[in-house]
């Protein structure tokens, strides 16, 4: 079975809800959003919209007022001049994804992705007909650079996706290694959904200080708390703009209208909304990395943006869905296993920071408990996976990502 077509496993989500919906109390640090709600402030321009009537159609690519304050965002944040006609609006950047792989894809056409990535990237290029080619980052320490991807690219490349902060590994990546994609010769499709969750002070970067031909894919999910508004963008090049928008018409008509002028307040409050949350973010990580360690977990990087950590369990030889599936059945805390997002996972847990420190630290507690009661051990591998099929891996070179990005 091809890795694209491998069946995806909700199970553990799933499973987790259904303990709790049976009283148990479980942990979440599966989730791929955070506990945080969105900023009041953009409750409130949600709601004056809609007093306003910001309720009919908006223009097909989006309310100009609201593609502009994109722009304007990007040339504060970043220095970039980008055009609000090149900004395409859709609900959430799934599947203004899909929309675009749509556009830009003949059948057979090549998309490197990362391995480990986000599990959902090789459906909307499958689903456009594309072919996956997956650059595993395993044994460059989970670096995901220019120099890997290259011995992938081939003449039937369309495009090379990148996605900083990462998820599922929470690397960040600094100019250099964002100038050297740039050259490396397809389009750029870099994810930036995690965008202004940057820790340590640093300046992120977009693909677009390096090329105006690139795709940024922008989100307010996770920068502002707001999953469940479904918001998102494309900044796409000139050339591509015709294209999408005549697609973009007939298949998605338009996103909603108040919700994109509620995301202008939170576009002008950004750097407020997103250093509370990057602060917070930090602070729950910090706690993760120093309890992780001690109980046998190895993570041989600092996460630098992001809500995600990327660890190495203990018990090296059981399938990473084994290892997930009896950690939530017997502690209660759900996890994400490592080969949810490829094959270079395997042996690897996710931990989102998706539940605030106290409960962090009590999923640590519980961890250390069921790790010393040897109990993650006993249960048999086959009866508690959800997907099964552990995947072979190299040794990984412990080399810290941030070295190998900067
Ligand atoms: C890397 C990455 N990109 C895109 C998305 C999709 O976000 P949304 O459709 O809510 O904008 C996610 C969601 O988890 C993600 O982790």
């Amino acid at each position: 079975m091809s890795e694209a077509s491998r069946p995806t496993c909700m199970g553990i989500v799933d499973e987790a809800f259904r303990l709790e919906r049976t009283g148990k109390p479980v942990i979440h640090l599966e989730k791929g959003e955070l506990d945080l709600d969105t900023p009041e402030v953009v409750k409130e321009a949600a709601i004056r919209a809609i007093r306003d009537n910001r309720t009919r159609y908006s223009d097909s690519n989006g309310v100009p007022e609201f593609r502009r304050a994109v722009c304007d965002y990007y040339e504060r944040a970043y220095g970039v001049s980008v055009a609000p006609s090149r900004v395409i609006v859709n609900s959430g950047s799934s599947p203004a994804m899909l929309e675009l792989f749509l556009a830009l894809l003949e059948p057979g056409d090549e998309v490197v992705l990362p391995n480990p990535g986000y599990p959902a990237y090789p459906s909307f290029v499958e689903v456009a007909r594309g072919r996956v080619v997956w650059a595993g980052t395993r044994e460059h320490g989970f670096a995901y650079t220019a120099d890997v991807v290259r011995p992938h690219l081939t003449p039937r490349t369309a495009a090379v996706l990148i996605n900083f902060p990462s998820n599922p590994v929470g690397v960040s990546v600094g100019a250099g290694a964002l100038r050297a994609f740039s050259e490396l010769g397809p389009l750029i499709v870099s994810d930036e959904v995690y965008h202004g969750l940057d820790f340590d002070g640093e300046r992120p970067h977009t693909i677009l200080e390096f090329s105006d031909d690139a795709v940024v894919v922008g989100s307010f999910s996770k920068g502002f708390a707001m999953t469940g508004w479904r918001l998102g963008y494309l900044i796409v090049p000139e050339r591509l703009v015709d294209r999408l928008i005549r697609q973009h018409q007939y298949v998605f008509v338009g996103t909603n209208t108040f919700v994109q002028w509620a995301a202008i307040t939170a576009l002008e409050q950004a750097d407020l909304i997103k250093q509370q949350i990057r602060t917070e973010l930090r602070a729950r990580r910090d706690h993760a990395l120093a309890g992780l360690p001690r109980l046998g977990f190895e993570v041989t990087y600092v996460p630098r943006g992001g809500f995600y950590l990327f660890a190495r369990q203990p018990d090296r030889e059981r399938p990473s869905h084994a290892f997930a599936a009896d950690l939530l059945q017997q502690a209660h805390v759900a996890t994400t296993p490592g080969t949810e997002f490829g094959s270079d996972g395997e042996g690897y847990i996710r931990f989102s920071m998706s539940s605030p420190i106290h409960l962090i630290d009590e999923a640590m507690t519980r961890l250390a408990v069921w790790l010393a009661a040897g109990a993650g051990r006993r249960v048999a591998a086959a009866q508690s996976s959800c997907c099964g099929g552990s995947t072979a891996t190299s040794e990984r070179k412990d080399r810290q990502p941030e070295e190998v990005l900067s």
